[in-house]
């Protein structure tokens, strides 16, 4: 982005969404920090059909479940980290501290009955989420309109829709998106009803074979789609058919990049929760994750070890400023190559596959670690970079211009905490805050432990412009005024303050959860939720909130929106019980310190000198 594109103004502070286009008078009273910024085969089984040489590895990944997903030493380290944690928040946290160490010693306990039963520590050996608690009306409010979202094909649930708002038209909204099903999804494996998840993945496994094309262009087999929809083909809606979109219907005409890293990231949730590894070895399933991984493993061009995309290509659906190396999928890129490489046979190219995995994780590791970071000192370096180095021992070297850094990060950045930006490339950094990037890195250790510390006090220092009144912000600051015209091509849906650009979105509480349980400072996500609890069903569930402080109920955002309803469950349900919150994080990772690759003759035993898993 050029520094012209920075239109910096400090002005008055008000809490007033716009609904101008975007473009500022003198007499508008924001503020306005601004950033820089087919169908299918009905008939078809779907019972899973496992190898028979697969067995070995099954009892492996099996044991591996067991020791690494729900051990009792899990339960502990939550506790001590959450112990050695000191905030401001500290009343809030004290109070959450009594409500779930109740909670952990009925959980602990029942780990243990479960282990001697033999039942091998599996989620489903924990009690419900509700465990000596009294019922939450909201919580039981939210999960009847769930079930009303829940989509049938053929008589089996197969997802959910994105909304149920009868008061607009409903778009594509109707439609069951892939990322939009990940909350959902987690809810009903907390619930302990995982089969609608091991229904949508493997529906949307065989929508990934269907065929691709955008006018005469035909898109890459590993595909997911964006989103699908089940049709009735008769009056009498006995036939039906699943038809997808693979982002030949989309806004932009963009293919989804994100849906088959979340499609990967929701089998690996599914099969930490059920303890159910048949379903990830059986070989559709293995196929799909095959394909994706030929699409972003394949080698090009690429100087740098991230994924280069298309604006639009993620969560943020329409051009924001987003494309080249976006946080988002870097993050969610690295979360499913992680959780690929467990469930990989070893068999055919399985070795070879590992291997580059391996390779990948480690490169993008170093990357996002090393050039996305940034806190006081690195923004003080920036400040100072000179520019034209050429040569390998340039410090500048994406030749990125001091003149433009954003006005707004000066003020914004705390003197503890920090952050991935939003995006690094030639010459180009996008300061901009992006919550879901930020998020997933911490919940796939993208993050060091450190970075993942600073990304919480970042989120704790700058609560008011990242929370406010509505949790949370997908991406801050706004960008307004020419940046505005510039970047989004005068999006009306995204004027400042608005929708992705500076909106506030309830599905977002999930994730908060989940890393502040990882991060041991529950009480931050319990703030939160207690803020969408006065709310969210009054506002009847929207999409999203407008306003610097997320004060309006969005413009354009639908009601009854399903993943706003689902990210409040398992925010809710993984509060109450945090150790639910280990069936979507990932353990340490260490570069260098990567998952061996098995040769065949160690990798089907099941001795006791096993390779250390990677988490
Ligand atoms: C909006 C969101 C997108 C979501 C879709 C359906 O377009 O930007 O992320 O998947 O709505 O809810």
């Amino acid at each position: 982005m050029s520094s012209d594109d920075n239109a910096i103004s400090s002005k008055i502070q008000s809490d007033t969404p716009s609904d101008d286009n975007g473009a500022t008078s003198s007499e508008t009273p924001l503020d306005t920090t601004s950033a820089n910024t087919g169908s299918t085969s009905s008939k078809r089984s779907d019972a899973p059909s496992v190898d028979d040489n697969a067995s070995s590895f099954q009892k492996q990944l099996a044991i591996d479940l067991v020791q690494t997903v729900l051990s009792k030493g899990d339960l502990s380290k939550w506790a001590e980290s959450a112990h050695i944690e000191r905030h401001r928040s500290l009343d809030v946290y004290h109070d959450f501290q009594l409500k779930s160490h109740n909670n952990l010693n009925i959980q602990e306990k029942s780990i243990c009955e479960g282990e001697n039963s033999g039942e091998s520590g599996s989620i489903a050996a924990t009690p419900g989420p509700m465990s000596g608690l009294e019922p939450c009306p909201l919580l039981i409010e939210a999960w009847k309109e769930l079930s009303k979202a829940v989509v049938n094909f053929e008589n089996e649930p197969v997802g959910t829709v994105a909304a149920l708002d009868t008061a607009k038209d409903s778009l594509n909204y109707d439609q069951v998106f892939v990322r939009d099903f990940i909350p959902a999804g987690l809810a009903y494996l907390l619930k302990r009803e995982p089969q609608i998840v091991k229904k949508f993945l493997l529906k949307t496994v065989r929508l990934q074979s269907a065929e691709k094309k955008i006018d005469q262009f035909k898109l890459g087999d590993g595909v997911m789609p964006a989103s699908f929809k089940v049709c009735h083909q008769n009056d009498l809606n006995t036939k039906e058919a699943i038809v997808a979109d693979f982002g030949e219907s989309a806004i932009g005409r963009v293919a989804p990049v994100d849906s088959g890293f979340w499609w990967i990231i929701l089998l690996h949730a599914y099969t930490k929760s059920t303890g159910d590894t048949t379903l990830a070895l059986c070989s559709p399933i293995q196929n799909g994750i095959r394909l994706i991984l030929a699409l972003c493993l394949s080698e090009g061009f690429d100087t740098f070890p991230t994924l280069l995309c298309a604006d639009g290509c993620c969560m943020i659906d329409r051009r924001m400023g987003v494309y080249g190396y976006p946080i988002e999928i870097q993050a969610l890129f690295f979360m499913a190559l992680r959780c690929a490489s467990k469930y990989l046979q070893h068999q055919k190219d399985g070795e070879d596959l590992i291997e580059l995995i391996n390779k990948r994780l480690q490169a993008l590791s170093y990357h996002i670690r090393e050039y996305f970071w940034l806190d006081l000192p690195q923004l003080n370096n920036i400040y100072r970079y000179k520019t034209e180095e050429y040569s390998h021992t340039a410090v500048n070297k994406f030749n990125v211009m001091p003149d433009s850094l954003p006005e707004w990060l000066f003020d914004f950045m705390p003197r503890k905490g920090g952050y991935f930006i939003g995006n690094v490339s030639p010459s180009r950094m996008d300061f901009r805050w992006f919550c879901l990037g930020n998020f997933v890195a911490i919940l796939s250790s993208l993050a060091t432990s450190e970075q993942s510390k600073a990304i919480m006090d970042l989120v704790e220092e700058r609560w008011q412009e990242l929370v406010g009144e509505m949790p949370l912000k997908a991406c801050y600051p706004a960008m307004e005024n020419h940046e505005w015209q510039i970047v989004t091509g005068c999006d009306p849906k995204n004027t400042r303050w608005s929708y992705h650009n500076g909106g506030s979105w309830p599905v977002l509480l999930w994730l908060l959860t989940a890393v502040c349980i990882k991060t041991g400072r529950p009480h931050i996500a319990q703030k939160a939720v207690e803020l969408a609890e006065r709310r969210l069903m009054k506002d009847k569930w929207p999409e999203y909130y407008d306003g610097k402080r997320g004060r309006y109920v969005g413009k354009q955002a639908r009601k009854f929106q399903t993943w706003s309803i689902a990210g409040y469950i398992v925010a809710k349900m993984m509060l109450e019980n945090p150790s639910l919150a280990s069936i979507i994080t990932l353990e340490d990772y260490c570069q260098g310190r990567a998952r061996p690759v098995l040769r065949r003759s160690r990798s089907w035993s099941c001795s006791t000198d096993k390779p250390k898993p990677m988490y």
